[in-house]
């Protein structure tokens, strides 16, 4: 492998534009070239990134430009098709969240993976942000004793998306729970060691994207009348070593502030990743300890996600998302689903 791999890039929306595409040029590594449906839309990345060649059709970019590794940033629903189409056609993936729409694809994709001797890995870009990476030390480091409780929290006040398809089950098979949630619930599983999730109690609801004001109050970027997904999220998962977890997602709710962040409780010290701090006892006295963890501009993450994608692609470090941690977090959303619908606890599967 060159020291410059061969990227490619699908999809030249949001996640492209201010993830992927930005990070790999931080890296200095400049993509081969970019597909995109709306040939619009992927020669202007191109003509800002510098890539050289553009394609409307991914499979004929990936047949002519042979790529080593390519960054799948396209709405949810299409990811199990250029997922398998690339690994088939022998490419590391690096794929955007959530990885898949059931348990049954991302098996059916990391199997696809395993028979090509390729990498695929969903970019869960939470877990390079700086709060996130100290919580996981002190976590390795044993301090917290037994985790035995944990919250999983992705609230917004108002922000539905404005862009893309994130309103239509159709394209994105969900809403704020895979949207928003799954960057908690990934981070929340990582630290907690990726139990195995046994059983999920959820419910949802669609309380603010029906309604035309909230549509016009945010640019009218969907159409209230198709939204078709949840915009809020609560489920209660229990874990195989007793361990549960509280999931929270919204795309719009009554609270006082936006918050993104995982809760830890263990037997030795209770930990948030925002703000980052250690909650313990000393001397029998509550302790609180703020983390002094140096601030990084918050796209800081997509960059060191992508700095960690190229080892892997150059044979220098395994994926640091691993299968069995997105699999993990795949039985949860689907469960979480069912629950909601059926109006009962599931079990994973
Ligand atoms: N990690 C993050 O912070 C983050 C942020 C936003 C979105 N995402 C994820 O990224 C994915 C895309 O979201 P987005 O916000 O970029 O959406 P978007 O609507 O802005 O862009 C998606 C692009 O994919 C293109 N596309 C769709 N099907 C295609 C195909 N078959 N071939 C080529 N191009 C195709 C569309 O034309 C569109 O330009 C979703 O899975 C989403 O969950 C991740």
């Amino acid at each position: 492998m060159p020291d410059t791999p061969r990227i490619a890039v699908i999809g030249a929306g949001w996640a492209a534009r201010i993830a992927h595409l930005p990070a790999y040029a931080a890296n200095s590594v400049t993509p081969v070239a970019i597909a995109d449906l709306n040939e619009l839309v992927a020669a202007d990345q191109a003509k800002r990134q510098k890539i050289p060649n553009v394609y409307t059709d991914w499979r004929e970019m990936i047949a002519k430009e042979k790529p080593d590794a390519v960054s799948v940033c396209v709405p949810n629903v299409y990811h199990r098709e250029l997922v398998l189409g690339c690994l088939e056609a022998g490419i590391h993936v690096l794929c955007e969240k959530p990885l898949a729409t059931s348990v049954a694809e991302a098996e059916e994709m990391f199997a696809a993976a395993d028979r090509a001797g390729k990498f695929l890995m969903a970019a869960q870009n939470w877990r390079w942000n700086e709060n996130s990476r100290a919580i996981r030390r002190i976590v390795d480091s044993g301090d917290m004793g037994d985790v035995y409780y944990a919250e999983a929290t992705a609230l917004r006040r108002m922000g539905i998306p404005t862009w893309g398809m994130f309103h239509y089950k159709q394209h994105s098979h969900g809403g704020a729970l895979l949207d928003v949630g799954v960057h908690m619930l990934d981070l929340a599983v990582y630290l907690m060691d990726n139990p195995k999730p046994v059983r999920v109690s959820a419910q949802m609801a669609a309380k603010f994207g029906k309604r035309p004001e909230v549509a016009k109050q945010l640019r009218n970027a969907w159409d209230p009348a198709k939204f078709d997904v949840e915009d809020f999220a609560v489920a209660l998962v229990h874990f195989d070593n007793a361990a549960t977890l509280l999931l929270r997602a919204s795309w719009a709710t009554h609270i006082d502030a936006e918050t993104f962040s995982v809760r830890l409780c263990g037997t030795e010290a209770g930990a948030t990743t925002t703000p980052p701090m250690v909650y313990r006892d000393h001397a029998g006295i509550p302790v609180d300890e703020k983390l002094q963890v140096q601030a990084a501009d918050w796209t800081a993450s997509y960059t060191r996600e992508i700095a960690h994608w190229l080892k892997v692609v150059r044979g220098e470090a395994k994926p640091m998302v691993k299968p069995e941690e997105t699999l993990n977090v795949q039985r949860i959303i689907d469960a979480a689903y069912r629950s909601a619908e059926e109006g009962r606890e599931i079990e994973c599967r």
